[in-house]
């Protein structure tokens, strides 16, 4: 099972074997460790930079990378959209090659584009590490699920997963199906009808089942993953009133009764309370919302420290070092 990870970027859950991911999680355990120690800090990335470039807003995950960087004791850089030269005009391309030429180990980029983090890999030498990409995917968030998941259950394999909400809009739906399915539990989703993409049908026969109604997704559950209402992404009204959502896909303390006895409710955060899932719900014993934040932490650390530590980094840190000699050989 333990397969290594060798890949230059992370860009999605859907390209990744089962064995990628069972190495990932296997070196986030690891990490773990490192935050529970009085001096929260290893050397394994000493003398790397890591660069955060956040288009959109987040908590989360901007603050996990960077925490994450500087307990491996790389120097963390965070770049966000509103103070950099992208308010004057400047491109994705133009200020991933200006950033690039300041010779960083890794890229760890949040845009609203789908395809945004695949466009800097084709193009940049660094590493790329997607942080979540319009609808389309946010694989550390999937990890740190998993990881959280495998935590409290102690497998994946043969687990009953509800997975409730916007699942069109959400990257947090596509990357956890991804790796859910892949991983040999069975994922039930459920929201309103108009927002259950029908890309999803490839999914069925692999073991993801589509219902109409949160009660027959959650029955008997292990595990209930609560999503956010993507409201920025949704520019037409996909159900009557926020009322409504509540009422028919809120979960709430009565829907307890139908999972199974020791399920775990997750969600991604920010969570909307009173409308995906009610406060007794959020702040309840089997809410595991801060615990996947915890979780976030040792994934990133697992995935920068695989990407700009890995021997692949550094013979690519030294093409680039070597490159840059000629060029100024040549101009000389
Ligand atoms: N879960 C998540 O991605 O949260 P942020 O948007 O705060 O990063």
């Amino acid at each position: 099972m333990a397969e290594t990870f060798t890949r230059k970027h992370l860009l999605g859950i859907r390209e990744l074997s089962a064995g990628e991911i069972g190495h990932l999680l296997d070196t986030a355990e690891s990490f773990r460790d490192v935050s529970r120690r009085e001096i929260k800090k290893v050397p394994a990335l000493r003398g790397r930079t890591v660069i955060n470039l956040f288009f959109e807003p987040s908590t989360r995950t901007r603050t996990s990378f960077e925490i994450a960087a500087k307990r491996l004791s790389a120097d963390a850089v965070n770049i966000s959209v509103a103070t950099s030269s992208v308010t004057k005009g400047e491109t994705l391309l133009d200020t991933a090659r200006n950033l690039e030429a300041m010779a960083p180990d890794c890229i760890v980029i949040r845009h609203s584009m789908a395809g945004a983090p695949h466009h800097l890999a084709r193009i940049c030498n660094a590493p790329i590490v997607n942080a979540g990409d319009g609808a389309h995917e946010h694989p550390t968030q999937a990890l740190l699920d998993a990881l959280t998941i495998r935590e409290h259950k102690g497998r994946i394999e043969g687990l009953k997963i509800a997975i409730i909400g916007d699942i069109l809009h959400s990257r947090v739906a596509r990357s956890n199906i991804y790796l859910l399915v892949k991983l040999g539990a069975t994922v039930k989703v459920a929201g309103p009808g108009t927002l259950v993409p029908a890309e999803f049908s490839e999914l069925v026969d692999q073991g993801l089942r589509v219902e109409k109604r949160i009660e027959d997704a959650i029955e008997g559950a292990d595990v209930v993953m609560i999503l956010r209402i993507q409201r920025e992404r949704q520019d037409a009204a996909f159900f009557p009133s926020m009322r409504e959502y509540a009422v028919h896909y809120g979960l709430h303390p009565q829907h307890l009764e139908r999972t199974a006895p020791q399920s775990i409710i997750m969600h991604p955060g920010p969570i909307n309370r009173g409308i995906e899932l009610s406060s007794e719900i959020a702040d309840g014993s089997r809410s595991l919302i801060l615990d996947q934040v915890t979780n976030g932490l040792a994934v990133r650390m697992a995935v920068l420290y695989l990407l700009a530590h890995s021997p692949m980094a550094a013979e690519k840190s030294e093409q680039n070092k070597e490159g840059k000699r000629q060029r100024k050989g040549n101009k000389g």
